[in-house]
């Protein structure tokens, strides 16, 4: 029977996290989910006429979450790897259970693990004996090569690409297009922006642009 999965963020990466939960329910042969709805603080109204013409539900705000007797599974669709961060924790202390969605157009290689909350979108590609943490965001495209970790609550915008033998560390971003040459640790928070190219470690909490990235 198809588990209740509730969708934290009705914004763009929240709306694009329907789209994996639909392809996966489409490929498999019985659906794996019941999408409820999604949960928003703040919903705009653009954003509530886009849940409108898709005939998905709004179903309030984390409060109204957290007051729910029942504890369906849930994902943080919101890119902000700290406000993901805050509202999994609170998810979590709450007894909710995250869970890991894999879009079937990503190709995922050997030895590759997934912890519970990622969600790792169409196209995207992971080679061989990679670690992804919690809460982890692939957009769609983005490459991850072997032997790199990916620690908790990191974002790879779409078509960023992390080379072989990294390290990103908790609560990393990476912009849409950015690279991150092979054996480079980018540390803990920091935001390697749109296009960049890293080419030496990252300071934790720092923001690195250009080519080479500084
Ligand atoms: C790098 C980044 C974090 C900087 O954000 P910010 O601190 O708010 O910076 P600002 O927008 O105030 O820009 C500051 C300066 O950096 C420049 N800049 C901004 N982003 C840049 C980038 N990716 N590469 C090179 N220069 C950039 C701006 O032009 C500006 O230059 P100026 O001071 O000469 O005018 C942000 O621009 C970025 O690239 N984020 C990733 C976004 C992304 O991936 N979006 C896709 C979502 S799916």
């Amino acid at each position: 029977m198809a588990e209740d999965l509730i969708i934290v963020g009705a914004g763009g990466f929240g709306r694009e996290t329907v789209d994996v939960v639909e392809a996966i329910n489409a490929a498999a042969a019985v659906p794996s989910w019941h999408l409820c709805g999604l949960v928003d603080d703040a919903l705009t109204a653009r954003n509530a006429e886009r849940l409108r013409a898709r005939g998905l539900r709004h179903l309030g705000s984390l409060e109204d979450l957290l007051a729910r007797e029942s504890r369906p599974r849930y994902v943080v669709g919101i890119g902000s790897p700290s406000v993901r961060r805050r509202i999994a924790e609170r998810l979590d202390a709450a007894g909710f259970s995250a869970t890991t969605l894999i879009h079937p157009q990503a190709t995922l290689g050997s030895e590759v693990t997934v912890g519970a909350g990622s969600v790792i979108c169409a196209g995207a590609r992971l080679t061989t004996n990679i670690q992804i943490g919690r809460h982890v965001h692939v957009n769609p495209n983005a490459t991850v090569g072997h032997d790199t970790t990916l620690a908790n609550f990191v974002s790879l915008n779409p078509s960023s690409s992390i080379s072989g033998d990294c390290v990103i560390e908790d609560g990393v971003l990476v912009g849409v297009g950015a690279v991150v040459l092979n054996q480079l640790t980018v540390g803990r928070d920091a935001v390697v922006g749109a296009a960049a190219c890293v080419v030496r470690q990252v300071a934790g909490g720092s923001v690195v642009k250009g080519v080479p990235a500084r």
